[in-house]
């Protein structure tokens, strides 16, 4: 039996779900249940029956699942996957900056840990930060730990003043302007689709804004046929499922997410043997952190 059958074999013996994100390695995705982004997964992990899930990603997306279902078992194939972002933001100086604005909603992106979570009120995908925002009542706004989403949302409303913090995503960081007008300057029809964790002088080049799946989503449904796609590299795999009759193209090659690359399909067979790297959370700081979350899903619907 090859490692797909085994995986496949144990996941229906146990009744588990298998998540994975768009940055997954392509078999990842491919073994999966369901793929998605942050706010996609998040949804999936919450409303599932299976008391069971493996989550293919990194550690704030598993963790944020067992914050929503505590009764659920949450397993992270590759322990070790973190996301350096979240690790920017603490909750110790949070709160300091709480103090000097008691009026402000602290809003958190997903991408931040448990700890973090739990000082917040709201809790943000770059798929709703816009829209959530929008509805908060304050008009002040502690945004973290994204400097990067944070300018981005901030832009776009005007009417309310943001206090970013200064984290940033280290593969977003690394794609530079010039390497996009050098693709531009020989695909010259190709939209530029890029995700809002790139700093601003890349998303001022950009045709399109939006999180892996409204990337995904636009490419599907946009009449053009080419298209530089300036987010980690992994969305490549579904863009060009769906897609085969259109082009894509990457700006350099840098854009790879070590952490989201560290799953690979013998971790997903021995968490589901062994049922290893579960997610455990101390009960006050899970149920801390659940109202930011909860929020979240009750601004979407
Ligand atoms: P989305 O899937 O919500 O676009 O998030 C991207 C990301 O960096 C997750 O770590
Ligand atoms: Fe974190 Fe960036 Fe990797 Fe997403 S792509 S998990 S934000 S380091």
């Amino acid at each position: 039996m090859n490692i797909t059958d085994k995986i496949t074999e144990l996941k229906e013996q146990k009744n588990a779900l298998i998540l994975a994100h768009y940055y997954q390695r392509p078999e990842v995705q491919e073994i999966a249940d369901y793929v998605g982004d942050s706010y996609y997964l998040s949804k999936v992990a919450k409303d599932s029956p299976n008391k069971m899930i493996i989550f293919c990603g990194v550690k704030f997306m598993a963790e944020s699942a067992k914050i929503l279902s505590p009764n659920k078992t949450v397993l992270l194939p590759a322990s070790d996957a973190g996301c350096p972002m979240a690790d920017m933001a603490s909750s110790e100086p949070l709160a300091a900056l709480k103090k000097q604005h008691p009026d402000a909603a602290v809003v958190c992106y997903i991408n931040s840990t448990a700890e973090v979570k739990a000082e917040c009120d709201v809790c943000v995908t770059s798929s709703n930060a816009l829209s959530i925002i929008r509805k908060l009542p304050n008009k002040k706004i502690i945004f973290l730990p994204d400097k990067n989403l944070g300018e981005f949302i901030a832009k776009q409303i005007p009417e309310k003043e943001f206090i970013l913090w200064n984290g940033f995503c280290i593969t977003h960081k690394k794609v530079t302007p010039d390497s996009i007008k050098e693709l531009k300057a020989i695909k010259k029809d190709a939209l530029v689709l890029t995700h809002p964790e790139c700093e601003s002088a890349v998303r001022d080049l950009s045709d399109f804004i939006g999180s892996t799946g409204e990337i995904i989503s636009y490419a599907k449904k946009s009449k053009a046929s080419d298209f530089i796609i300036v987010t980690e590299q992994g969305v490549l795999h579904q863009l060009k499922k769906e897609n085969p009759d259109k082009n894509f193209y990457v700006p350099g090659n840098t854009m790879t997410c070590i952490n989201m690359k560290k799953t690979c399909l013998e971790d997903i067979y021995e968490c589901l043997k062994y049922e290893s790297n579960s997610i455990e959370l101390d009960e006050e700081l899970r149920l801390k952190a659940l109202t930011s979350l909860e929020n979240m899903h009750k601004y979407v619907g």
